[in-house]
């Protein structure tokens, strides 16, 4: 197995980085030096900072760069004015792109007889910029919409989710897009959360070969909101299935008909956004039951955007960028929509599923439009890598030339796989680890860096010049080469989240308090460096899972099944699986009058399809058992639960939970185990 070092580029090639940065031939010291300068002077790191924030467009530049004077609630470019929008479309068309495709957007349905899609959408940046704002006119003549609102999107994968997402930026207003995968009750909790009165969503979607229905699913969640007194005052539904949906015609409105009779000429001034003004909030898991909402402004996350578009995917004109992530995700929102069309690239939008018609659908994408970034997945890396390489080889992917990972971590098999046969060996590849709260990548191995530092299959490389990490035990201090501890960012960064939306103490309390007297940023992540100062992310540290990518608190899962009428207790721990890296297990004690069945167990998990959504309901291994075991202090010994479900021997689990007698967790284990053993027989 090649190591891949030769083909590697220059380090540092000279587009991409600033211009000051350009003539200096870079050594593994000089990085190391660069590295240490911006853990060491807070000015060194900004002026970094600084010199890919003069690459952007502002209305008016920042008075300060960074206000670190009310920690952690840190704020990049204070004063400066920018609009998201403004950057994506009407920068770039004064940069002479007006012509050049913006958006790739194909369809899932599959014509068998011409082997092509039957739909495929290309947008200029002209025609973007007319979509998105026709939008912003009917958004905010039409329908009042103003600065400083949010508006909820639950769209597929369909092109005027990046349309509203634009439009909404050039007014200053921010979005909060949930995952078309949520359900109605997981739609509700964040609506009601942000308050929002105006949700966007479509009639359905295309999903392996099949019509997914979304607006009855709206309509069961305002049903939510509306019992907590929440009234909606308007639901846009775009149609793209055709199908028969439920309809409130004072309330519901079709996106065709808001927008009929406005030129596709009219232009709605772009809002000059300050770091005061919300761009977008995201909802994300953590360790309880309720999701929280990321946010962030514009300024910092545009310039941290720019600067890994070109430093991590050395982005260049002619490039066709593809990233598979949902765009509701933040992997979408950066890297489907803002990044690509903040440097000028061609982006590619996939509506459907990698397998449809046959798992060669992806390798067929990358050749009809001929991607040269592609950046996926782990877990669909290790689906993909089931099926017959002649599958892959049916496609020509020599446009390749980098292809990134995100979203867990990536065993060195699924990444050598990945390597040699999409990138053939040819290519710039790496595990990019980074998270909602970041914003951006934060490490990756990048175009050029291999010379100085060999690829090492599975490893997170170097952090991005101008982030500053460390690996730390529990006081906070650095660990030794090779010694796992807790992943931190110890500086602010610029498209860090700012708070948590209406939360600022949650803010405090789940990433700045891990570590005292330190304002360190607690990934929640387990990671180790290496001899050479190589980053490994082992996976997270905290109750946090993630299921074929996605992430869900195992309180999230508790708290929903203990609302299902037969449960009287549950415990939820993550089990280690080969394709989709990790899966909940759920210990479950019935009520009462309850016995376990095939039937309750598929009625369970109905439920959680109903409640957390259908995406990680599917993958929950449901258990039955007598009671949950806990320490004396009546806490879940959920370390005692992981050690059974990875099939841990006796011996390993006598330290495992504090407090708890020896005899005890072993009782307690053998409880568990013959539960499961007697599930299996
Ligand atoms: C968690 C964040 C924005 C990225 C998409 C997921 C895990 C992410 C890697 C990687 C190892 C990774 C971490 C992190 N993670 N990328 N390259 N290697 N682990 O964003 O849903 O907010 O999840 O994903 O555990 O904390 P997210």
């Amino acid at each position: 197995m090649s190591s891949g070092v030769e083909a590697y580029k220059e380090f540092f090639e000279t587009n991409i980085i600033p211009p000051s940065w350009k003539d200096r031939s870079w050594s593994k010291e000089d990085f190391r030096k660069f590295h240490q300068s911006t853990v060491e002077s807070k000015k060194a790191l900004e002026e970094w900072w600084v010199k890919w924030a003069n690459e952007l467009f502002w209305f008016k530049k920042w008075d300060k760069v960074l206000d670190d004077s009310n920690p952690p609630f840190y704020r990049w470019f204070v004063g400066g004015e920018i609009n998201l929008a403004y950057l994506d479309t009407d920068w770039q068309i004064e940069k002479g792109r007006k012509n050049k495709v913006a958006l790739i957007w194909e369809g899932e349905p599959w014509d068998e007889t011409l082997k092509q899609p039957k739909e495929v959408k290309k947008f200029t940046y002209y025609d973007l910029y007319r979509e998105s704002n026709v939008i912003s006119y009917a958004l905010k003549e039409k329908l009042g919409v103003k600065k400083g609102d949010i508006l909820t999107f639950y769209l597929p994968m369909i092109p005027e989710l990046p349309f509203y997402m634009l439009a909404v930026q050039r007014l200053g207003v921010g979005h909060s897009i949930v995952f078309s995968g949520f359900s109605a009750e997981a739609l509700a909790a964040r609506i009601l959360d942000s308050g929002s009165k105006i949700i966007v969503t479509a009639d359905g979607f295309y999903r392996r070969g099949k019509v997914v229905s979304l607006k009855p699913i709206v309509e069961e969640a305002l049903k939510i909101c509306e019992k907590n007194g929440l009234t909606i005052q308007k639901v846009i539904v775009v149609k793209r299935a055709g199908i028969d949906i439920p309809w409130n015609s004072e309330r519901d409105v079709w996106h065709h008909e808001l927008i009929s009779g406005i030129p596709p000429t009219v232009k709605v001034p772009a809002e000059r956004c300050t770091e005061s003004i919300i761009s977008h909030i995201l909802y994300t898991s953590g360790t309880t039951g309720t999701p929280k909402a990321v946010q962030r402004s514009a300024g910092g996350y545009a310039v941290g955007l720019y600067a890994t578009m070109k430093m991590i995917f050395d982005a260049k004109d002619d490039d066709i960028f593809w990233c598979t992530a949902d765009v509701g995700w933040i992997t979408g929102h950066s890297y489907v929509v803002y990044g690509p069309l903040l440097v000028g690239l061609t982006t590619v939008m996939y509506e459907g599923s990698p397998d449809y018609p046959e798992p060669d659908r992806w390798w067929s994408i990358i050749e009809r439009y001929g991607v040269t970034i592609f950046y996926t997945a782990p877990t669909a890396i290790r689906m993909l890598m089931r099926f017959p390489e002649d599958l892959i080889r049916r496609h020509d992917l020599s446009t390749l030339r980098v292809v990134h990972t995100v979203g867990e971590p990536i065993n060195p098999e699924a990444f050598n796989w990945y390597y040699k046969n999409i990138g053939r060996e040819d290519v710039v590849a790496s595990s990019t680890w980074w998270m909602t709260e970041t914003g951006h990548i934060i490490t990756g191995h990048f175009p050029g860096l291999g010379k100085l530092f060999p690829l090492k299959p599975g490893t997170n490389g170097y952090a991005l010049p101008g982030v500053t990490l460390e690996v730390v035990d529990d006081d906070g201090n650095p660990c030794p080469p090779g010694v796992r501890g807790y992943f931190v960012i110890t500086s602010p960064w610029p498209g860090m989240l700012e708070t948590l939306y209406k939360n600022p103490q949650r803010y405090i309390d789940a990433y700045w308090s891990r570590f005292k007297g330190k304002m360190y940023f607690y990934t929640g992540d387990f990671a180790v460096k290496d001899q050479d100062g190589y980053v490994w992310v082992l996976g997270r540290a905290d109750d946090v899972l993630k299921v074929a990518g996605h992430r869900i608190g195992t309180a999230e899962i508790e708290s929903a099944l203990i609302r299902h009428p037969a449960v009287a207790e549950s415990a939820c721990v993550g089990k280690t699986d080969p394709i989709k890296g990790q899966v909940p297990v759920v210990f479950t004690v019935l009520k009462k009058g309850f016995k376990p069945s095939p039937e309750v167990e598929a009625e369970i998990r109905k439920y959680l399809r109903a409640t957390i959504g259908p995406i990680v309901a599917s993958d929950v291994i449901i258990t039955f058992v007598d009671s949950v075991p806990k320490t004396r202090s009546g806490k879940i010994m959920r370390r005692l639960l992981r050690a059974v479900v990875e099939g841990a021997t006796l011996g390993d689990i006598t330290t495992l939970e504090d407090g708890v007698a020896v005899e005890e967790a072993i009782k307690a284990y053998e409880a568990i185990k013959t539960a499961i053993g007697e599930k299996k027989g």
